[in-house]
């Protein structure tokens, strides 16, 4: 026999049987997805585990039945199971059938394992822009708020993109005394202070074109 068969599944089931009897709060899908022990052989998003296939993506090909289907009777898509390599090795593993999960859990977890994509690309996957990363690392931050997050010795830049234009913009970092001879009044703990921006006058060009494009477009 040059192929290890290997039942991975028998050894969940006893644990799973065992369990039945547990009363099973239910919660939120991702809750399920953790008490019902799906976690320990999928991966869903960053975590999981890999005895089973990944699911983060199975809500794009599959529908709703189909993935309920699945929790209860596996076997009506696998029947034999499938190869799974684990450590290197190949073994066939099943999924557990899980036929006797309410049917109100079920549809909570097949919705949850299939609207996962989306909630996934909402959160993780929406990379901040370029400019916002370059306010950062410049140290505007230190001085400017942006929604909410940023110091305040300098004027909130939330919505400077509704009055000031991207030449306007570029302009006050390389030289922010065409625009503030004086500085701005800035009042700090009660107290107000005559502040100057420092100017930013070695900013490569590349750079400060995608700030100002950047705060430009916060209207
Ligand atoms: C003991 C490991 C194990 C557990 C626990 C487990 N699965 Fe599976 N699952 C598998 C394996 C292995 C497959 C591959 C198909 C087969 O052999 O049944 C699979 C297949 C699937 C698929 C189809 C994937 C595809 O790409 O076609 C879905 C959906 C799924 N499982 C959902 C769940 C849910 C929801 C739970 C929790 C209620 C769960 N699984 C618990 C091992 C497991
Ligand atoms: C040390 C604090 C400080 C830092 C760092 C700083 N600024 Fe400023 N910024 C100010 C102050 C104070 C003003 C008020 C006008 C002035 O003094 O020039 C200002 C004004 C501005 C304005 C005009 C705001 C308005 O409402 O008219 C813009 C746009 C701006 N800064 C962008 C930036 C960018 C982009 C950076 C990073 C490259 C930056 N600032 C770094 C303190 C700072």
């Amino acid at each position: 026999m040059n192929k290890f068969i290997f039942l991975v599944s028998l050894f969940f089931l006893v644990a799973i049987l065992g369990l039945n009897n547990l009363a099973f709060a239910t919660g939120s899908g991702a809750k399920l997805f953790k008490d019902y022990y799906c976690i320990d052989c999928h991966t869903l998003g960053h975590q999981g585990g890999t005895v089973g296939p990944n699911l983060s993506n199975i809500g794009k090909t599959k529908s709703l039945t189909w993935i309920e289907s699945q929790i209860s009777n596996p076997s009506s898509h696998f029947t034999r199971g499938s190869n799974t390599k684990i450590n290197g090795k190949i073994y066939l593993v099943r999924m557990p059938g899980f036929n006797n999960i309410p049917d109100s859990v079920a549809d909570k977890l097949a919705e949850y394992i299939k609207t996962f994509p989306s909630v996934l690309s909402n959160l993780s996957y929406k990379r901040p822009p370029e400019g916002m990363r370059l306010f950062e690392k410049d140290n505007c931050v230190a001085c400017h708020r942006i929604n909410g997050i940023g110091g305040k010795v300098g004027p909130n830049l939330s919505h400077i993109g509704k009055t000031k234009s991207l030449s306007w913009i570029e302009t006050q970092v390389v030289d922010p005394k065409v625009h503030f001879r004086y500085g701005l009044g800035v009042i700090i703990d009660a107290h107000t202070y005559l502040v100057m921006m420092p100017s930013f006058k070695d900013i490569p060009d590349s750079q400060l074109n995608v700030i100002g494009r950047y705060l430009e477009s916060l209207k």
